[in-house]
């Protein structure tokens, strides 16, 4: 059977206290849209149709960014969640099997529960995702008897007995394209809200002989996003559960519950990360990498047993090969360094590639922006580049070239060659004796007079 998928991301989102769109903020470094595109992702749907209407071109903006494949049509007026479903209508003109309807504020749907709703697809018209809730609240209700799904009861509409349920609905649903339309045809507005409530398709569709069931999930996968407090909790499970999981693929973490994971970090097995360390998005460490402490790592490629920070920075475009160590206070930007590379102090390598077993002193930088472009800086393998030597890009210095500590290379270094570019040194014999008799006979006169 073949599935279509309806995120529903029109609501502003009141409670969040934001300019930004509720569905916009992040959850593990990807907006809370994009977590459920992903999880919708999994029934590998034949269209991803997303309703939005509050800050319409940014989620528009950010779905796009994940998936340029998906439709995105407008709900200009946020008439209730069954009128968000209805315009999807001509996007979903013409095709023929199920449709998902997903909320772009509970973002951790899993695939296992899509699949078992799928699943019961087979022998019930409407599938509607519930779970029992710890404290149902605002919850919809589910009014079931055996297998039947009876209705839903809203909360606003519900009576003390309605109220008195503990199963409610997570808002996900699977529906047949044309039931779905012929049954939000007949929804009405004459509620509390004055909305369209799509949880009243369950009792239409009863009402017309059709069958609906529920299917029950966990309720930390159903978990919506309302308020910032919300927000911070549903980081909290996301980053337990992504610990867990590394913990489970053989990744070593000392303090488990001190390192936050981006949604989409790859870290390879037999690989330590020490305590208090940030993934940000985009991040690949392969086997055997070191992680320590500290270390904030986003856009980044480590490569076999590489050794990252204490306190190293790696940024956007990082490519760290194999066995190369970054120590701390190092920052790595948009730039390759070859196997064996070391930088272990006080550095900022940015734009740059250097060849393998090259050796960058510490308190090197690169100085890669002339206040308008950006330039670069190569260098070549077995290189040593002495302490706080300023790189001025575009450079490049050779093979097995070296460069003296504190020098300025504004010019090409050839292979081979040493390359000094600083102030000669001068002595002045006895002058630091004289100058500190003088300060302090200073320091004794001012006393004197203090007194
Ligand atoms: C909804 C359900 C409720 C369920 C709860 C689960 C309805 C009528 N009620 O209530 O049974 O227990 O979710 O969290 O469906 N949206 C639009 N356009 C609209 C209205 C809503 O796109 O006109 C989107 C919102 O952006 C949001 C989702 O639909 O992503 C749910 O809307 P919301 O207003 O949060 O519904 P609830 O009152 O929470
Ligand atoms: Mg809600």
């Amino acid at each position: 059977m073949s599935t279509a998928l309806v995120i529903l991301a029109a609501g502003k989102g009141t409670r969040m206290e934001s300019d930004l769109p509720k569905v916009l903020h992040k959850i593990a470094g990807a907006p809370m849209l994009v977590h459920a595109m992903m999880a919708g992702a999994t029934l590998e749907p034949e269209h991803t149709v997303i309703v939005a209407g509050h800050g319409a071109e940014a989620v528009s903006a950010a779905a796009r960014a994940h998936d340029e494949h998906v439709s995105v049509v407008l709900q200009t007026e946020q008439l209730g969640t069954a009128h968000a479903v209805a315009q999807t209508r001509d996007a979903l003109e013409g095709f023929d099997g199920d449709v998902i309807v997903l909320f772009g504020d509970t973002p951790f749907i899993s695939p296992d529960t899509l699949a078992r709703m799928s699943e019961a697809r087979k022998n019930h018209d409407v599938v509607v995702l519930g779970f029992t809730a710890r404290d149902p609240g605002r919850y919809g209700r589910l009014v079931t008897e055996g297998d039947n799904l009876l209705r839903i009861v809203e909360f606003k509409e519900a009576s003390a007995q309605e109220k008195a349920i503990t199963l409610c609905n997570s808002g996900v649903m699977a529906v047949a394209r044309d039931v779905l339309f012929e049954l939000i045809d007949a929804v009405g507005n004459d509620n509390v809200a004055r909305e369209y409530y799509l949880t009243d398709i369950v009792g239409i569709a009863r009402a017309r002989g059709l069958s609906a069931t529920a299917v029950t999930c966990d309720e930390a996968e159903t978990l919506g996003v309302n308020s910032r407090t919300d927000l911070a909790a549903a980081e909290a499970t996301f980053q337990a559960r992504m610990r867990a999981e590394a913990l489970a693929a053989g990744i070593t973490l000392q303090a488990p519950e001190t390192v936050y994971f981006a949604y989409d970090t790859v870290i390879g097995r037999d690989s330590e990360i020490e305590p208090n360390v940030v993934f940000g998005p985009g991040v690949t460490v392969e086997s055997g990498a070191t992680i320590r402490a500290f270390s904030h790592l986003e856009g980044c490629h480590v490569s076999e047993g590489a050794i990252v920070g204490p306190y190293a920075r790696l940024r956007p475009g990082a490519e760290l090969g194999a066995y190369v160590h970054v120590g701390n206070f190092v920052e790595v930007k948009n730039a390759i360094l070859h196997e064996g590379v070391k930088a272990n102090h006080l550095t900022y390598i940015g734009d740059a590639e250097i060849g393998e077993k090259t050796n960058v002193g510490a308190g090197t930088i690169t100085c890669n922006y002339d206040g308008v472009f950006k330039h670069r800086t190569v260098i070549g393998a077995r290189a040593f580049i002495g302490s706080s030597t300023m790189l001025v890009a575009p450079v490049t210095i050779g093979d097995g070239a070296m460069t003296g500590s504190g020098s300025v290379i504004t010019e090409d270094v050839p292979a081979g060659a040493l390359a000094i570019g600083r102030g000669k040194q001068v002595n002045k014999p006895g002058l630091a004796r004289k100058l500190f008799e003088m300060l302090r006979a200073r320091k004794a006169r001012q006393a004197e007079t203090d007194k």
